[in-house]
């Protein structure tokens, strides 16, 4: 299996974090502290590519020119609900002037194909050169929903090398899924994961994500 583009930030905070977001066990208080610490790693990594511009900063004893993130730049978050909202959180505490942009898509039980109910995009991108898009998803299972998104991003003629995927695990069909048609795309995980069992849950996984996070597994 190629992973070339996919990135496993696999550092001991993520990990402790990521075992107990696992655990059956650890409440919602515990699933959502995990969480924001993954999600905060993961964004911070996946945000290393937002280009820097040299800025003049005037500290309490002098001026000085430092680097910062382009001010003229356009980053947009589009958390596929439910479950990506998870990182909106963090994503906005990070890079507060970020755009955040729904995307709604429930998984059809039988198909496993993701159907849209929510699509707030903008109608096109003026400066497609100095757009960011982060997707954030927390399980990359088939990688339909992402697929459908990216197209969508791509269809409104933004470049695909300035998105990034952003997920807390991965299964390796979803990464072939997506790799197959955009093997140019990155994709940031704390985890690749055994694989889907029959019901497209990731093995071992951490169950559904958005019932475990928004609390309403029973
Ligand atoms: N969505 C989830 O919430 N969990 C999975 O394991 C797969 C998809």
């Amino acid at each position: 299996m190629d992973y070339k583009n996919v990135y496993v930030i696999s550092t001991p905070v993520v990990n402790e974090n990521l075992c107990i977001l696992r655990d059956k066990n650890t409440d919602t208080m515990g699933v959502k502290c995990a969480t924001r610490q993954i999600t905060n790693v993961l964004l911070y990594e996946a945000s290393k590519n937002l280009p820097q511009v040299e800025i003049e900063v005037e500290t309490p004893l002098m001026k000085f020119k430092a680097k910062s993130i382009d001010k003229s730049l356009r980053v947009i978050i589009s958390p596929i609900l439910r479950a990506g909202l998870v990182f909106t959180d963090s994503a906005s505490d990070m890079l507060p002037r970020a755009e955040i942009r729904h995307i709604g898509m429930y998984r059809d039980e039988k198909t496993l194909k993701p159907v849209w109910y929510y699509n707030k995009l903008p109608e096109k991108f003026e400066n497609p050169k100095k757009t960011y898009v982060y997707l954030t998803d927390p399980m990359l299972a088939t990688g339909n929903s992402l697929l459908e998104t990216i197209r969508m991003y791509e269809g409104k003629g933004l470049n695909v090398s300035h998105i990034r995927c952003v997920c807390l695990i991965a299964a390796p069909e979803g990464i072939k899924n997506i790799k197959t048609y955009y093997p140019e795309i990155e994709i940031f995980t704390a985890a690749i994961d055994q694989g889907l069992n029959e019901n497209g849950y990731i093995l071992p996984g951490l169950g559904d994500a958005g019932d475990r996070i928004f609390n309403t597994v029973k």
